[in-house]
């Protein structure tokens, strides 16, 4: 006979201290043995047992705890003695934990823990055969929820991770581990393969010979050995939760482009100044950056680099621009507004020495016009980073009309030493990557006027592989960013001459749906309704909205279009084929200089599905015949939509035979090369 208490437990670190326990209690008891994916509460006899984060009673730790953090994190706790097995009480109540800390606005980020030194034996098997299977809540499903939660959730492991121990810790978005704790998937020593993910994400964590390797032995590996092979992300030797915990807020802390940069900088021992506008400004800037080069450090120190490449030493703060007079290369990271860039860049031609040069980090500007307010133009070139910036790996390096060759290859070099994929790109609105990602979104809006709701639109593409379809995306970055846009181009608002028609810009078919959500005040998440509605402003987790379906039913009526069904196939066609087919107009217009550049785009900065290739070689995995044929027959059904028009290179290659992508660029004329 062995009783215990099983429960999972939620508490909500608030500003005001408050705190809320909303976990399941139950004293259950049951007969049977230990589970059998797990070992011993004191440890595998070759492998001491942890030292336990210190045992508190929970209110009054929860307490001291939480009144450390700045912002609101929360924290579930598994607890199921000894192991904290994943029973089914144990998983619905992990499932309530979690959906309980994505509605809370007060809560910016989570942590999953365990209790009493173990964070997870895995599964409980007595559970497989004691349990109705419609009665169990789904590991995977709770792992999914936990996956797809846009606050940051932080595994903080201590002793074991097993099973579906470590793939509730894939799910989360950071892992911290004790320097003593052990992960694994030992399934196969039970006959049985990892059945809640993990022999998905871990492949795509670690890829797949170490996965294979682990998977299939069952073995398990120590903390230090799981951050070489990058299961996890840090490892500490004393208090892990506390350690999650400040992660956490320093998760929901990530700065803007210009601290990422900067912290990328000094992670490559490079000496940099940065320089802010105000005061208020550069006392943030401070506090962003040196707390991510301390986590970088910490990181760093325990994949055996050595902590001083993160010296802050390196680093100087200012609010003046005669600082720089001396600096070798300058990036500009200022709003994206093409009248502050060239003054800045007007104020910078004179300040700083004739060698200096001096990159944008823009997302689509005109790098020319940029060019154009300094003496220098040959100097000037693009440095498109990605947000985070000292985490995402591409770097679009822009090249402009006069940008001379030792600029780019010095921008180049500046991507390698900081271990950024650096990919040169021609000039043109939205270089490549936002350039392509146009069409996409626009096809993604006609879609929901012939017929599609937006969640239909999104799970087809998710089910693609995208983290998160074209809606949901829209509604977290905001509809008011493309709205002021749009206004700015005079293709909305007052700006647009009086008499034209509401869903045509020229001959050019155009959708007002996202201007008239914006004109009912649904801008997204911030405002609680966008593509969908969620519980509150600020709140993150989109529900499909009926007041979103009647509008676009009346939406529908008053423009005489006759709702259809539409499947996901067509859907999945017409957002990824225009998509590529804007790749392809990329390439002829000499933008970019090989497909590999685009896919190379795509996949480290976009959230291509890294399966799928990259779009241009998934493209050619269907064969650019039926990717022509497709583009032929929705052309021809909405000739009022030009990026639907087949490229003429798209065109060629399928007239010489559909040649294999390697030999593609040997039929590309380079009388247009913009590279
Ligand atoms: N945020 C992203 O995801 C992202 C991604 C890629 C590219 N970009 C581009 O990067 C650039 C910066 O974007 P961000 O999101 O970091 O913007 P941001 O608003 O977070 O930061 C801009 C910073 O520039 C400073 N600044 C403004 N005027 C200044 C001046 N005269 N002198 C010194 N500092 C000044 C501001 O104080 C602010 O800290 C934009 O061009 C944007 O398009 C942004």
């Amino acid at each position: 006979m062995l009783s215990w208490t099983e429960h999972a437990q939620y508490t909500q670190n608030s500003k005001t201290g408050a705190e809320h326990f909303v976990g399941l209690h139950r004293s259950l008891a049951a007969h049977g043995r230990s589970p059998a994916l797990c070992r011993s509460r004191q440890g595998t006899p070759d492998r001491p047992a942890p030292p336990r984060t210190q045992s508190r009673p929970l209110a009054a730790g929860m307490a001291q705890q939480y009144a450390r953090g700045a912002a609101a994190v929360a924290v579930i706790r598994l607890n199921n003695p000894p192991l904290n097995t994943l029973s089914s009480a144990v998983v619905r109540a992990l499932e309530q934990g979690v959906k309980k800390a994505d509605v809370d606005p007060a809560v910016k980020a989570v942590v999953i823990c365990g209790t009493n030194g173990t964070f997870s034996a895995g599964a409980d098997i007595r559970g497989f055969s004691s349990v109705q299977a419609g009665d169990r809540p789904s590991l995977t499903s709770v792992i999914n929820l936990i996956e797809r939660s846009e606050k940051p959730v932080v595994a903080a492991i201590e002793g074991m991770a097993l099973g579906g121990g470590l793939e509730v810790a894939l799910g989360c978005h950071y892992r911290i581990a004790h320097v003593q704790a052990w992960v694994g998937l030992p399934e196969v020593t039970l006959g049985l393969l990892p059945g809640a993910g993990g022999t998905q994400r871990l492949p795509r964590l670690i890829g797949v010979p170490a996965a294979l390797d682990l998977i299939t032995t069952g073995k398990h590996v120590l903390a230090a050995e799981a951050l070489k092979l990058g299961i996890i992300d840090e490892i500490v030797e004393e208090n892990t939760i506390d350690a999650a915990i400040h992660l956490a807020n320093k998760v929901s802390g990530l700065g803007t482009m210009g601290q990422g940069i900067v912290t990328s900088l000094v992670k490559a021992k490079m000496s940099v100044v940065a320089l802010e506008q105000d005061q208020k400004q550069l006392e943030v800037g401070v506090r962003a950056v040196t707390s991510l080069l301390e986590h970088e450090a910490s990181k760093m120190q325990w994949i055996g680099q050595r902590p001083d490449a993160c010296d802050p030493a390196l680093l100087q703060f200012t609010l003046d621009f005669g600082v720089l007079q001396d600096a070798d290369l300058v990036i500009e990271a200022v709003f994206e507004d093409m009248a502050l860039k060239k003054e800045i860049f007007h104020k910078l031609s004179a300040i700083c020495k004739p060698g200096s040069f001096l990159c944008t980090n823009t997302s689509a500007l005109d790098i020319d016009e940029i060019a154009s307010a300094t003496s220098r133009p040959h100097q000037v070139i693009g440095t498109h980073f990605f947000s985070p910036a000292h985490v995402m790996k591409l770097l679009e390096i822009i090249r402009g009309r006069h940008t001379s060759p030792i600029t780019i290859a010095t921008a180049m070099g500046l991507a390698k030493t900081i271990g950024k994929i650096g990919v040169v790109v021609g000039n043109c609105f939205g270089f490549v990557g936002n350039r392509m990602m146009t069409p996409y979104a626009e096809q993604a809006v006609f879609l929901l006027e012939e017929g599609c709701k937006p969640e239909e639109v999104d799970q087809a593409l998710e089910g693609f592989g995208f983290n998160m379809g074209p809606f949901r995306m829209s509604d977290l970055a905001g509809l008011d960013v493309g709205w002021r846009s749009r206004k700015g181009q005079g293709l909305t608002g007052p700006e647009l001459a009086p008499g034209t028609p509401a869903r045509l810009r020229g001959r050019r078919r155009y959708s007002p749906l996202p201007d008239l959500l914006c004109e009912n005040g649904r801008y997204g998440q911030k405002t609680g309704m966008g593509w969908y509605q969620y519980e509150k402003p600020g709140a993150r987790i989109a529900n499909p909205d009926p007041w979103l379906h009647n509008f676009l039913i009346g939406y529908r009526d008053s423009h005489h279009i006759k709702a259809r069904f539409i499947d996901e196939e067509e859907i999945l066609e017409r957002c990824l084929y225009t998509l590529i087919n804007e790749g392809f107009q990329i390439l002829d217009d000499g933008i970019a200089s090989a497909p590999e550049d685009i896919d190379v785009i795509y996949i480290h900065g976009y959230g291509w599905p890294k399966h799928r290739g990259g779009p241009m070689f998934y493209a050619s995995t269907i064969g650019l015949p039926r990717i022509l044929a497709k583009l032929q027959k929705y052309s021809e059904a909405h000739p009022d939509i030009p990026r639907v028009q087949p490229s003429a290179f798209l065109k060629k290659l399928v007239l010489v035979g559909n040649p294999p992508l390697k030999e593609w660029m040997s039929h590309a004329g380079h009388q247009s090369s913009k590279l």
